[in-house]
């Protein structure tokens, strides 16, 4: 095999991660292409100079991650199909390349570079199209919205100049407070919500704000992809914590003091649909204050729970300030919107508040207008209700149709919310995953 793997010993990853994340990037750079045999745990140990159960321990996690396959007899190889290829919903051929320029790049951009951090290609034509996470846009009240622009438009000119509140128009902040605290037991006042352009600018201004390059991210695996790559970017190194059925197992973060933040999704995780149970939400927030650690909070999808009620946000069950929670309205509304919220600590308000108007001044006051409206007269909350009856139909019926079409080969993942579900199945391949909307 002709790729290098270097151990830091000084890493504050143990050796058995930093194998993984070598071995994982070779392979989704394509040094490593699929079908392409590994070298056997013994020789890996051997080359490396380390234990072979520290070799055994990354292959394991590769193998159930669907990265690399075992033949029996034969050996270990690179997957042909790979999950991250799965986890984009279009294959990684779908993005547009970029050619680097001949400028001298800086260190932010070479990273993006390398990341290919570029918008993917999606194709609309389809008649059934499996695209996740897109909200139903033909059920959208947009007459209102339209009502509402107009009126917002011709009732005073202010909306036209600069604002002077970085954080946000006051009474938007006012109506998601008292919606996020009604709705999803967030504790917090108005003057701690930063009205952000999405989940993304909340991740990168946290990364901005908080991360020092070579910081220690833990983050969900399987995950969310966006936010592997602002942390990628933003130079902190990853640390993936596996999922299972109660959610990010907690007790794999024991005991190391070095992860600066931890970024999850409690209340549906991304992708695989579960829940993180109240007993690992407070190990989570216990780990957090004993060790000054950051939790990222992303609710992205939450309104959308089929058959009990949502589940209270991890934010409002910390006393230590550890949270930063962030909601969005690209799901429950549309994404081309661009509103997301972040709720932040009282102390970290002003930094944020500085860095926001440095980098963009404030989102457009005439939507945020809208929105407040939108949510102070009760559309949002009817317009949550109609979708999630929608949904729920929608999901019935592929849950339906998967099972008379596939039975017992498939597994039926995270169909209690949200806007996706998880399939896995002995079909495709043992270890892969197959999302639908
Ligand atoms: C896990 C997760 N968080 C957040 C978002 C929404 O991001 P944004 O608010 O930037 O549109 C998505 C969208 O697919 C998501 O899957």
């Amino acid at each position: 095999m002709d790729l290098v793997i270097t151990l830091d010993s000084h890493s504050p990853l143990p050796l058995h991660q930093q194998i993984y994340e070598e071995l994982r990037q070779a392979i989704l750079s394509g040094k490593l292409s699929p079908g392409k045999r590994i070298p056997s745990t013994r020789e890996m140990a051997k080359s490396l100079g380390i234990s072979r159960s520290t070799v055994t321990q990354s292959y394991e996690q590769l193998l159930s991650e669907g990265y690399l396959e075992t033949i029996i007899g034969s050996g270990t190889y690179v997957c042909t199909q790979l999950p991250d290829d799965l986890l984009h919903s279009q294959p990684v051929k779908n993005i547009k390349k970029i050619t680097h320029p001949e400028v001298k790049l800086s260190r932010y951009a070479e990273t993006l570079f390398q990341t290919e951090a570029v918008p993917r290609i999606y194709e609309n034509k389809l008649e059934i199209s499996f695209r996740y996470g897109r909200p139903k846009f033909n059920n959208f009240p947009i007459k209102l919205w339209h009502k509402l622009l107009s009126k917002h438009c011709n009732s005073s000119l202010d909306w036209l100049d600069y604002s002077i509140e970085p954080l946000g128009y006051k009474p938007l902040q006012e109506a998601i407070v008292s919606y996020i605290s009604r709705v999803r037991a967030v504790n917090c006042q108005a003057e701690q919500i930063l009205i952000t352009n999405g989940t993304q600018q909340a991740l990168d201004l946290i990364m901005r704000l908080l991360i020092e390059p070579g910081d220690i991210i833990a983050l969900e695996e399987p995950g969310y992809l966006s936010a592997r790559l602002i942390f990628q970017t933003h130079g902190a190194k990853l640390l993936p914590i596996p999922v299972d059925n109660s959610g990010l197992i907690v007790s794999k973060l024991a005991n190391n003091q070095n992860i600066r933040l931890v970024y999850v999704t409690p209340s549906h995780q991304f992708p695989t649909g579960v829940t993180l149970s109240l007993p690992r939400r407070l190990e989570l927030l216990n780990w957090a204050k004993q060790y000054g650690s950051i939790i990222i909070e992303d609710d992205y999808d939450s309104e959308y729970r089929y058959g009990d009620r949502p589940i209270p946000a991890l934010q409002g069950l910390d006393n230590s300030n550890s949270v930063l929670y962030i909601g969005t309205f690209s799901k429950v509304l549309f994404p081309s919107l661009r509103i997301g919220y972040l709720v932040l600590p009282q102390n970290l308000v002003p930094i944020f508040a500085c860095a926001k108007w440095l980098s963009d001044r404030h989102l457009p006051i005439l939507e945020q207008q809208v929105l407040a409206e939108f949510i102070t007269e009760g559309h949002l909350e009817r317009h949550i209700r109609k979708m999630r009856s929608h949904y729920d139909c929608c999901r019935q019926v592929l849950v339906k149709a998967l099972k008379s079409h596939f039975g017992e080969s498939v597994e039926i993942l995270g169909e209690k919310a949200g806007l996706h579900i998880m399939v896995r199945s002995g079909l495709f391949h043992s270890k892969k995953l197959l999302k639908c909307v």
